[in-house]
This record gives C-alpha cells, sequence and structure tokens, in this order.
C-alpha cells in the first residue's frame, strides 16, 4: 500500500515500541553529548506500555541514564490523589519512574488533587514550566476512540492549553474496567492542550490493535477536523504515526 513515509506499520505492538524506545534513547544519548537536558512530554494508558518496559530495559543495561532527562505528562484525572492506584502518578511510577534514575524534581504530572479555584493559576504553571524548560523535545501520543490526544475530546481546539476538561461518555466508558464501574470513572481532567502538544519539535503517535482503526483512520486521512483533535498532527512538521498491522487496517490508499 502506498501510504505517506511518516507512516510506519509494525508486525506487532512489541517490535514498534522496541523501536519507539531506542529512539527516546538516541535522543536522549544526543541530547547528552551536548550537554543538553532532554524533555520528554509522556502519556499512560495501555499504549505506552512496551515502550516503558523497554526503556526500563536499556535502563538496566546502562544502555541509558534518565538523570538528565526532564519529564512533563498529558494529563491527570480530577479529581485524583496521586496515591489512588488509578492516578496517573501511580502509573508512571509503576510502570517507569520507579525503576529508573530520574530525579523526581524533573517529573512533572498535573495536579488532581487541587481546589477548582487554584487550577488556572497551577495550568498557566504547567505550560510556564514546559517553555522554562526548553520546549518538548519529544511527545509521546497514544490516541483515543474519541480522537483525543491528552484528553483534548472532540471540539477541543488547535489553540487550546493546559486546562481542565470534561471527558467525552466514550472516553468515562473505556475506563469503566479500571475503576469498577462507570460511577468511579471521574468525569474531568487537567489536560496539556492541543497547542501544548503541537509545540513539541518532535511527535510519535502511536495506535495499537484493531481498536484503534477506525480513529486511526480518520485521524490521518480525513479533513482536519475540530470533530477528531488528533488530525490537527497532520500539519506538524515532525510527526511519525506508529501502527501495528491491526490499527493500520483501514488505511487507505493514499499518494505520499
Ligand atoms: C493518556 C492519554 C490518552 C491515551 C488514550 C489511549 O495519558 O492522554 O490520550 O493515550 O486514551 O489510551 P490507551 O492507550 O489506554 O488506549
Amino acid at each position: 500500500m502506498n501510504l505517506k513515509s511518516n507512516i510506519k506499520i509494525y508486525e506487532n505492538a512489541l517490535q514498534a515500541s522496541i523501536e519507539v524506545a531506542q529512539h527516546i534513547t538516541s535522543i536522549i544519548q544526543k541530547n547528552e553529548s551536548v550537554g543538553k537536558p532532554t524533555v520528554l512530554g509522556l502519556a499512560t494508558g495501555n499504549t505506552p506500555l512496551l515502550v516503558y518496559q523497554e526503556l526500563v530495559r536499556l535502563y538496566h543495561e546502562k544502555q541509558v541514564s534518565f538523570q538528565k532527562v526532564i519529564t512533563f505528562n498529558l494529563d491527570e484525572y480530577y479529581p485524583m490523589a496521586p496515591h489512588h492506584p488509578q492516578s496517573y502518578v501511580a502509573f508512571m511510577k509503576k510502570h517507569l519512574f520507579d525503576h529508573i534514575d530520574i530525579d523526581w524534581k524533573n517529573v512533572h504530572i498535573p495536579n488532581g488533587e487541587l481546589i477548582t479555584d487554584d487550577i488556572p493559576l497551577f495550568c498557566k504553571a504547567y505550560e510556564d514550566k514546559i517553555v522554562a524548560a526548553g520546549g518538548l523535545d519529544f511527545q509521546l501520543l497514544g490516541i483515543g476512540r474519541t480522537g483525543h490526544i491528552g484528553f483534548n475530546e472532540p471540539e477541543s481546539s488547535l489553540e487550546s492549553l493546559t486546562r481542565l476538561v470534561d471527558l467525552n461518555p466514550i472516553t468515562r466508558e473505556d475506563a469503566i474496567a479500571d475503576f469498577n464501574g462507570l460511577n468511579n470513572v471521574p468525569k474531568q481532567a487537567i489536560s496539556m492542550g492541543v497547542q501544548t502538544i503541537y509545540k513539541a519539535k518532535e511527535i510519535m503517535l502511536l495506535a495499537f490493535s484493531e481498536k484503534k482503526s477506525d480513529i486511526i483512520q480518520k485521524a490521518i486521512q480525513e479533513e482536519v477536523n475540530p470533530q477528531v483533535p488528533a488530525s490537527y498532527l497532520q500539519k506538524h512538521p515532525n510527526i511519525t504515526y506508529i501502527l501495528d498491522n491491526e490499527s493500520a487496517s483501514k488505511l487507505k490508499k493514499q499518494l505520499s
């Protein structure tokens, strides 16, 4: 099939994730060689799990160090206590941060415990910290069935910044298993905006399994459309779509 060169299709999620982890490692090493820190935008969810597993493996093999890495997570449920097992703080510790040499002061995850009045200032400070760190060198993304990136649900604007958002009913439905019932799934989240993500120097959007095939086709091949926030990324100068055979199964032949 003739597809744009920034669409990479792998046999399975493991092969894809190994390449993504190697790519992240090479960015860290390159920056390290010129004495620069690396600023990573990180995602949670099922999609990046094998990338984190491979990064931990590379760390244990002494192929990469995270001492000079600064991270900003895309989002956190709201309200959400960091010690709650479904918090994204708990997720990141369990799958990555507890197993590598990152300095906790370089880790940033939206605070799900704020009182509502304090959220706008927190979000502004989150944006400012990304800028002060030099901007995101690399943003790792999954995609929701609604087409969300981070928790930028349909109708999010390209200009949106870090803010409190309402979760789409489909997104909440997809989280039922994690929370033991819909009533326990938070209704809101604090999420980086589309613009925050778009400003990253490089983006990799990962999608695995047949469950993502419809939304991947729309996000990559249909007109840019606020109903599918991931479609904004078609215009990004340095985005790669990392797919497996299943998630790519509905892509149409396309001239590069
Ligand atoms: C996670 C995030 C979300 C997920 C998306 C896909 O931090 O911001 O956009 O990437 O919901 O979730 P999974 O990977 O569980 O299918």
